[in-house]
C-alpha cells in the first residue's frame, strides 16, 4: 500500500507536532513519587524527539515507544542510538486504538500532540486501564486561548480538529474519565515554529513532486493554510500540556 502523503510529509523532520525539549523536561518535572526505575509508554512517538528527552531526563527510566508509522519508529531507534539511549527504549508498531499491553503496566504515559487522533475524551478513557495506581498521563492537546475566537480561526480548526475546545472544558473531561488535574501550561508559540518551519521548507520541495497527484496537493496547501492562520492567530489557539494523575 503506497504510505500516506501526510506521512511522507513529516518523514525524518526533527518533530511530527509542535513541542519542545523544554516543555517535555518541565511536564516531566511535576511528577512525583516515581520509582526509581519507571516504566514509561510513549503513545504516537513519531521521530520520538520528546522520548529521546524523556530518557536523558530520566536516567532510570524504561520507555516504550508505539506508533502506527514503522519509518518513525526507525527514526526513533537511529536518534536514540545517537543520543546513547537505545538500551532504554523499545519501539512497538501498534495503534493508538489496540494497545497491546497488560492493565496496569506502567507509571507513566506519554502522548505529545497525538491523542486528537483518537479524541482527547476517548484516549482518556481507553489508555486509563494501562496506568498503575496512582500513575501519570501526561500529553499535549490544541486548546482554545480566547473566549471569542476569529472566524478565520474558527473555519480552520472546523475544518481539521471541530472538536478543539477550552482547557476548562478539557479539565473537566479529564476529572470525569478518572483523572486529577495535576496541572496545566500552554506550548510557547516558539514550539509551534520549531515544527512548522523545518516542515515548510520540506514542503516546498515536495510541491512540485506532487504536481500531478491532487490528493496530496490539496495537503500541502492545507499545510500552508495552517501555518498562515497560525501566524495571523496565535494568541487565540495553541497547544495545552495536560499533566493528569490517575484517580481511583
Ligand atoms: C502529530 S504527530 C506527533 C508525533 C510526536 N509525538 C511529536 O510530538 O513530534 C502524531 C503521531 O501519531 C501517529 N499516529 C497516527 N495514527 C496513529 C494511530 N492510530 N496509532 C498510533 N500512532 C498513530 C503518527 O504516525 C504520528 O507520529
Amino acid at each position: 500500500m503506497e504510505t500516506p502523503f501526510i506521512f511522507t510529509m513529516h518523514e525524518n523532520l526533527p518533530r511530527q507536532g509542535p513541542g519542545s525539549n523544554a516543555c517535555t523536561r518541565k511536564a516531566f518535572s511535576m511528577l512525583a513519587d516515581l520509582p526509581a526505575q519507571p516504566e514509561i509508554l510513549d503513545i504516537g512517538c513519531g521521530g520520538g524527539m520528546q522520548t529521546v528527552e524523556l530518557a536523558r531526563t530520566c536516567p532510570g527510566c524504561r520507555i516504550t515507544a508505539t506508533d502506527i508509522h514503522q519509518p518513525f519508529l526507525d527514526q526513533l531507534a537511529r536518534n536514540a542510538a545517537s543520543a546513547g539511549v537505545s538500551d532504554r527504549i523499545t519501539t512497538v508498531r501498534a495503534s493508538m486504538d489496540d494497545l497491546p499491553f497488560d492493565d496496569g503496566s506502567f507509571d507513566v504515559l506519554w502522548a505529545e500532540g497525538s491523542i486528537f487522533i483518537i479524541g482527547f475524551r476517548e484516549g482518556l478513557v481507553a489508555w486509563r486501564r494501562l496506568l498503575r495506581p496512582g500513575g501519570y498521563l501526561c500529553l499535549t492537546e490544541a486548546a482554545w486561548f480566547v473566549e471569542n475566537p476569529s472566524p478565520e480561526a474558527v473555519a480552520f480548526w472546523n475544518d481539521c480538529y471541530p472538536a478543539i475546545t477550552t482547557v476548562a472544558a478539557n479539565r473537566a473531561i479529564a476529572e470525569d474519565a478518572g483523572y486529577e488535574v495535576v496541572a496545566t501550561f500552554p506550548l510557547p508559540a516558539s514550539a509551534w515554529w520549531d515544527y512548522y518551519t523545518p516542515r515548510s521548507k520540506r514542503l516546498a520541495d515536495l510541491r512540485q513532486k506532487v504536481a500531478d497527484n491532487p490528493g496530496a496537493e490539496a495537503q500541502v496547501e492545507f499545510a500552508d493554510r495552517e501555518v498562515a492562520v497560525y501566524r495571523e492567530h496565535a494568541d487565540e489557539y495553541g497547544y495545552e500540556f495536560f499533566i493528569l494523575q490517575k484517580r481511583e
